[in-house]
């Protein structure tokens, strides 16, 4: 049995529609309501995000980023015998989303289920794959992020629907003698499901509660700030390093300011964190492999690097993996 999972190759999918947030200011404004590229530039440091196409659905964003990742790693689609999605927008209640990506990657067999953490999701999820390829259980897993957030929005609501926007991400993550992840951290407290949650649900036939996304966004920045700090300390705590051996920080992209402060807490220059969120928005489950994927891409994480992956979101769910690429 191998000691180890390694990140072998990585991919990224965004639908192709792009709004800038001029673009979307415009298109609030038909609809009364206001907000401007300054304001959501000043506090989030969001410029764009894409949406996906009606009828485009959580699979078919990550299908497309698991390909990509399969490729990175020079393997074929009938090798991977293990699928984990982490998405917070299933294409259904159910089947899972990782089910129906898995036929349309064209296999079938392996296991195949979805991972629910929100904004965490893709921790969480390269967590319960980093054990099951420890554990000899899978050789080589896909682990992909995907969203269509822009389905739970409420376009009235300012607050919210600046921030969000659709993308995938994958990883293929294979048994190796060689280090791989090197720790996990991963945390949740339900009290706080309130202040960030799509509270609908389906009874009778019905949709009952709002099915679109609510959030208290003070209360989730507070808590965000404190907790990515303690997951990257513990993390690193458990593989025996420091602040000091971190080439590169992937925290979740929900905010510029977030990411700045949690940098700041762990010594860390803003040249060293992987900033996708200006292009991307907050993609949910899918930010921090989108990150990854477009910092590997651009040259900018290269092998062997020691890389701090970070999320935090509803749940309230926050954790870290520590890795060496
Ligand atoms: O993915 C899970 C993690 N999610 C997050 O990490 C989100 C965390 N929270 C945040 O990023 C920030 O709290 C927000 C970006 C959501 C909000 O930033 P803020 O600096 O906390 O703004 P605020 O809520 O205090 O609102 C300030 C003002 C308000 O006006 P008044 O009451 O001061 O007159 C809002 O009505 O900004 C107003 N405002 C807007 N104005 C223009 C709120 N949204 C907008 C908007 N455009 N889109």
């Amino acid at each position: 049995m191998s000691r180890f999972s390694r990140i072998t190759g990585t991919g990224s999918y965004l639908p192709p529609r792009r709004l800038t947030n001029a673009d979307l200011a415009a298109e609030l404004a038909a609809q009364g309501v206001e907000t401007s590229d300054e304001w959501i530039v000043e506090r989030t440091g969001i410029r764009a995000r894409h949406f996906a196409a009606d009828g485009v659905n959580a699979s078919d964003l990550g299908v497309e980023a698991a390909r990509l990742a399969l490729q990175a790693a020079g393997r074929e689609a009938a090798e991977v015998d293990l699928i984990i999605v982490a998405t917070s927008t299933p294409d259904m209640v159910f089947p899972s989303s990782a089910a129906i990506l898995q036929h349309k990657l064209g296999v079938a067999g392996c296991p195949a289920f979805d991972v629910q953490a929100v904004c965490s999701g893709f921790v969480y999820a390269l967590t319960v794959a980093d054990a099951m390829v420890k554990t000899g259980s899978a050789r080589c897993a896909l682990v992909i992020g995907a969203e269509v957030f822009s389905r739970i929005l409420d376009f009235k609501d300012r607050t919210t629907c600046v921030l969000f926007g659709d993308g995938a991400g994958a990883v293929v993550l294979e048994a190796s003698d060689e280090p791989g992840i090197l720790s996990t951290d991963l945390h949740a407290d339900g009290k706080h499901a309130g202040i960030l949650c799509v509270p609908g649900h389906v009874s009778g036939g019905q949709v009952l509660g709002s099915p679109m996304l609510q959030m208290d966004g003070q209360a989730v920045f507070k808590l965000a700030v404190g907790v990515l700090e303690e997951a990257a300390r513990s993390a690193l705590a458990k593989a025996g390093r420091t602040e000091a051996d971190i080439d590169w920080l992937i925290p979740h992209q929900a905010n510029i300011r977030i990411m700045q402060s949690t940098a700041r807490k762990l010594k860390l220059p803003m040249d060293k964190v992987v900033v996708t969120v200006d292009q991307h928005g907050n993609t949910s489950a899918a930010s921090i492999p989108l990150a990854l994927d477009s910092a590997v891409r651009s040259g900018q994480i290269k092998r062997g690097d020691t890389l701090m992956l970070e999320g935090v979101g509803g749940g309230f769910t926050w954790g870290a993996v520590l890795l060496d690429f």
